[in-house]
């Protein structure tokens, strides 16, 4: 069940494919596929998909072989939040804007995650990526990444990504962190997939959600918490359809409609 390989923990049933080299990726993706990430920013519905879902194994999670160098590959398995923390042992400056965002490197670059400390693509310099049945490099200006945004050749998969990094110190990089982390305080611990939507132009969904006194609401399991309105958090027992209800629900209360930040995938 993909609501096992989700943060929001909703989801149905799919074929998934695990893969370790590029002859596994030529093998799953002889038929329609998908690619998982940590599954930070999905929806997926309660029948599942039909497309085989692929996901990244430990081959591409090569956290421990980054030896503190500014420019280096890294894997797209990779959980983001250590690499964070590694970079800052490092003394090393440019993801930590990103402490907080519980991706592997192939989800924070196909979503250019950030926050108003910093994106992925602030750093990002190259990716590799396998497409057409092929590996191939690419430079990062070729992503065109914006808010939330990458444009990714069409079933393109990321399977590394090189950073360039900013030589600071750890205690430098730390204090940042301190600041990052205190921006998070109103963010909900409950299960949920972050912010639901993005943030309009010079605004903020939160806010905009909040304002309109939505924050409580609730469909079946699913609920716009009360710590800051663009959590839409599963309370235990949400099914998608819950989650996709309240969502449209807070969309046709707003005007103009929030556009949503989370990936639905069959629903
Ligand atoms: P997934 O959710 O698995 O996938 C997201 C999309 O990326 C899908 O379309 C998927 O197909 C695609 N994808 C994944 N891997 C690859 C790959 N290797 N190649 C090609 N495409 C791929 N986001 C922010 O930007 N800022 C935040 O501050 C933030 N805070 C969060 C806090 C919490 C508690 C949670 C649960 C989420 C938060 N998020 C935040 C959302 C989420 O972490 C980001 O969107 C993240 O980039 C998603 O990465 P993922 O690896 O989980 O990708
Ligand atoms: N606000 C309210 N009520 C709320 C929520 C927010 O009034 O319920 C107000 C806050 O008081 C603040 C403003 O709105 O004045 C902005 O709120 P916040 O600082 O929480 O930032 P945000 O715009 O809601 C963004 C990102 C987060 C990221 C944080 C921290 C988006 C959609 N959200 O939230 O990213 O973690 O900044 O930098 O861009 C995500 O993308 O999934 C995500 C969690």
């Amino acid at each position: 069940m993909l609501r096992d390989f989700t943060t929001l923990k909703v989801g149905g049933p799919a074929e998934l494919w695990m893969v370790e080299d590029e002859t596994d990726l030529k093998d799953a993706t002889s038929a329609p596929y998908r690619v998982l990430g940590a599954g930070s920013n999905l929806l997926v519905g309660d029948d599942g998909v039909s497309e085989r879902v692929i996901r990244l194994g430990r081959s591409y999670n090569d956290v421990r072989s980054f030896n503190g160098e500014p420019d280096f590959w890294v894997g797209a398995a990779t959980p983001l939040p250590g690499l964070v923390r590694r970079a800052q042992q490092a003394g090393l400056s440019g993801l930590e804007g990103l402490l907080g965002v519980p991706a592997v490197i192939g989800g924070a670059v196909a979503m250019n995650a950030g926050t108003r400390f910093g994106e992925l693509a602030d750093t990002l310099v190259e990716v590799e990526l396998f497409a057409n049945g092929a590996l191939t490099r690419v430079p990062a200006s070729d992503l065109n990444l914006s808010y939330r945004r990458s444009e990714l050749p069409p079933g393109a998969i990321v399977t590394a990504a090189r950073l360039r990094l900013t030589p600071s110190t750890p205690e430098a990089v730390a204090l940042t962190m301190e600041t990052v982390d205190a921006a998070r305080a109103d963010q909900p611990k409950i299960k949920s997939a972050g912010c639901a939507f993005k943030n309009p132009v010079g605004d903020s969904a939160g806010r905009l959600i909040d304002v309109a006194g939505l924050k409580g609401l609730r469909i079946g399991g699913a609920m716009v918490a009360h710590e800051h309105g663009n959590f839409i958090i599963n309370l235990g027992d949400a099914t998608a359809a819950d989650m996709l209800a309240l969502v449209n629900d807070v969309r046709s209360r707003l005007e103009p409609p929030l556009e949503l930040e989370w990936r639905r995938w069959g629903c």
